[in-house]
């Protein structure tokens, strides 16, 4: 296929021509579905829902024609002839008259492998997977720019929320200098229940699992490893710069307890797995980690499985990104509105329009981060004296503390929180050091970021 061959004449009619079709009919385009599961369903309903809609927005009347899955046989959330379903993908990477493919099957392969040989037949190409672009988005969009198709991702990062194209299209007059928001909706859900019941995190993980919200090996979103490729994504398109995910420094949830949740509250906050990335004059920082919120930050209001992010640009100011990260319609939602660009490019045989934008390798700050309050939960010995030596060790180190609670654990410990001012992370780590050193008189059980208030 050479959407491209029809040069500036509209594409359509080129289209017609090339399928000996009358002007006035609608061309159909068929597309080929790469696996049939949560989001792939999705796609199935969704585009059926929507089918008049989209032709006659983009003049082409888009038909799922082929449907890869696993397992042929098994029952589907949505209706499929038995000759739309297949497990040899060949009947779709080897098809000519399949001009779109859609992978929804998720992983890296066979997802990577086919999305290549999908480009390589010119075939257009748009995926919901995460994973897959965050380690080998580069070599999928030169696989792309070479073969002159499109490859759209919006699902990938989100779900329903417009974000990779506000980032790549509508926000290009800004320098982005911050990207932060919660992009893991099982997280959030988990903290959100462990605020909401005072439940410990194992219990909370457990129903989420019962519930379908987390799934049986809980890994990937608990360790905070979906956060960070998401932010990888997001990132190498904010700041226009290639971001490898060893670039995110990374911490899961696995650590936050009752406790934590409990003392978060007392201190006018919630803790949320916050994603954050900036570019501080050319060189990036990008965190996935536990931090307390505000509770005045329009952050802490975004519960249960709800994404939100927020970008700041340096002529655009503060924005906002709020709904729905994932779930069958609300992820066919975004996988759709990137069938209908696709089309829309198709008929105006502009494919690949909107090109690689990565066109730095700006520096990675492994190290720092800027200087952030700091929340640190610690058992301490509860003997006198004992508070004095830890607060010389804030004082020595030139920390001051900005809010201190301490209770009583058991005969002989006691529970202390301490928030301290702004502190670099280079003088809070010999300060956690230094703690660390005393295990007799002290034990750092938590130690967390505060993020600043309402933004
Ligand atoms: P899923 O429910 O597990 O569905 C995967 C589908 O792919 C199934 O139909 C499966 O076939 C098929 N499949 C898997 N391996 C295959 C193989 N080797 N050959 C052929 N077919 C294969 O996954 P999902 O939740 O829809 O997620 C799909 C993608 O969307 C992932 O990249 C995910 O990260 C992304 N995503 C998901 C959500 C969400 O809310 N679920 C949100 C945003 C993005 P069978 O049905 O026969 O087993
Ligand atoms: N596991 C992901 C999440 C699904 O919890 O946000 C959407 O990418």
């Amino acid at each position: 296929m050479d959407d491209g061959a029809a040069g500036t004449r509209d594409g359509r009619a080129a289209l017609r021509e090339s399928h000996g079709e009358d002007e006035g009919t609608h061309m159909d385009v068929n597309i080929g579905l790469l696996g049939c599961g949560t989001v792939g369903a999705g796609v199935v309903e969704l585009m059926r829902r929507r089918a008049d809609k989209i032709t006659g927005m983009t003049g082409l009347r888009p038909t799922i024609a082929r449907v890869l899955v696993r397992d042929v046989g098994k029952p589907r959330a949505v209706v499929l002839s038995a000759g739309q379903l297949t497990n040899d993908p060949q009947e779709i990477i080897g098809d000519p008259d399949i001009r779109v493919v859609i992978e929804t099957i998720g992983g890296i392969e066979p997802a990577r492998s086919l999305i290549l040989q999908a480009i390589r037949a010119g075939k257009h190409v748009i995926t919901a997977n995460k994973d897959l672009i965050a380690l080998h988005g580069a070599e999928i969009i030169a696989a792309a720019e070479g073969a002159r198709v499109d490859v759209l991702y919006e699902a990938a990062v989100g779900g329903a929320i417009p974000l990779i194209r506000p980032l790549r299209e509508s926000l290009t007059a800004n320098d982005i200098t911050d990207i932060k928001g919660i992009i893991n909706g099982t997280t959030n859900y988990i903290l959100s229940k462990m605020t909401a019941t005072g439940a410990d995190f194992s219990a909370v993980l457990r129903e989420a699992q019962e519930l379908g919200y987390a799934e049986a090996d809980p890994s990937s979103d608990v360790d905070g490893l979906d956060a960070a490729r998401k932010l990888t994504i997001l990132s190498s398109i904010a700041f226009h710069s290639a971001v490898n995910l060893a670039d995110v420094q990374v911490t899961g949830i696995r650590a936050v307890t009752a406790r934590d949740v409990y003392y978060a509250r007392e201190l006018g906050t919630v803790i949320k797995l916050l994603a954050a990335a900036s570019d501080r004059d050319g060189e990036l920082t990008l965190h996935v980690r536990p931090t307390l919120i505000p509770q005045d930050h329009p952050l802490a209001h975004v519960s249960d499985a709800y994404n939100a992010l927020y970008v700041r640009g340096d002529a655009s100011g503060d924005l906002m990104f709020f709904g729905r990260g994932a779930g069958s319609l609300p992820t066919a939602s975004a996988v759709i509105g990137d069938v209908i660009e696709v089309l829309r490019n198709v008929s105006q045989s502009v494919p690949g329009r909107v090109r690689t934008l990565v066109h730095s390798h700006k520096p990675v700050n492994h190290n720092a981060g800027e200087p952030a309050r700091h929340y640190l939960r610690m058992t301490v010995a509860d003997r006198p004296g004992v508070f004095g030596q830890i607060a010389g060790i804030f004082g020595d180190a030139e920390v001051s503390m900005e809010t201190v609670l301490q209770k009583r654990v058991d005969e002989g410990r006691a529970e202390v929180v301490v928030v301290t001012h702004e502190v670099p992370a280079a003088r809070l780590a010999a300060i956690l050091d230094t703690l660390g050193g005393l295990p007799d008189l002290a034990r750092i059980e938590t130690s967390m970021p505060v993020e600043r208030g309402a933004y």
